[in-house]
């Protein structure tokens, strides 16, 4: 899959985030759009469903984090809706990795992209280690849970965009980073921390950004898409 810009749909109704979208009707290329657990819980799978009816490539963005079984199950029935990329918690060991990526497999061998969340950008070194008892430093932490994650079949992992280099040095080229933490140089970080530029996140190896409100709270959406994409995938255009 080329690289991409995926929208962040934090929305909390299908109304919104169909008022939202109706804003780039005109488009030809229909947005990759992540569908995180407000959206889904509130719309459920019906609201996949009609988005990629839409013709919308999506992310669908939770996180799964069980006993392998239950994982594995829950992979079955989210696959069905024909999504694009979806994601659980390395956390859950390489073991329920595996099942992830098995129940996600079709019986005609197809499946989803699966990558993982290694540890979230908004915990700190310092809670890790004092309130998870992990006591390594947190890139040692993120570069051995992707690695688990490339033994257990997966596809890639999220991570902050400062940390893809890392994580394509110890998994390889084709391991994918999947980077949120994405501001414009001339804007607001918001409550994120570790950000950078949709171009550097470029020169740094990202595969996909996913960008929410440098684009959902912008005064023209369309543009702030557009000038995603240009910065950071250019030969797509
Ligand atoms: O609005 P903003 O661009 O900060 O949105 C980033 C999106 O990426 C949000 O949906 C957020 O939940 C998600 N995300 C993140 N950091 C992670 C994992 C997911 O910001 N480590």
């Amino acid at each position: 899959m080329n690289k991409d810009v995926i929208i962040a749909c934090d929305f909390s109704s299908a109304a919104e985030t169909f008022a939202f979208l109706d804003r780039f009707a005109a488009e030809s290329r229909k947005p990759f759009l992540k569908i995180g657990m407000e959206l889904y819980y509130a719309e459920g799978p019906q609201m996949v469903r009609e988005l990629k009816r839409r013709g919308h490539p999506i992310f669908l963005d939770l996180k799964l984090h069980d006993i392998p079984n239950t994982v594995r199950k829950t992979m079955r029935v989210l696959s069905s809706p024909d999504i694009d990329l979806c994601n659980v918690h390395a956390a859950g060991t390489i073991e329920m990795m595996q099942a992830a990526r098995e129940g996600l497999t079709r019986p005609d061998g197809s499946r989803p992209l699966l990558i993982a969340v290694t540890q979230l950008t908004s915990t700190s070194q310092d809670r890790m280690q004092k309130e998870l008892l992990i006591g390594k430093a947190i890139d040692e932490t993120i570069i051995h849970y992707a690695r688990n994650a490339r033994e257990a079949g997966l596809d890639g992992v999220v991570c902050s965009p400062l940390e893809a280099g890392m994580v394509k040095e110890a998994c390889g080229a084709d391991f994918l980073t999947v980077t949120p933490g994405i501001r414009f140089a001339d804007a607001a970080a918001d409550d994120q921390v570790r950000i950078t530029t949709p171009a550097r996140a470029r020169e740094i190896g990202s595969d996909f950004i996913v960008v929410g409100r440098p684009i959902t709270a912008a005064a023209d959406p369309v543009a702030a898409w557009r000038r995603c994409l240009t910065d950071f995938c250019p030969e797509t255009l």
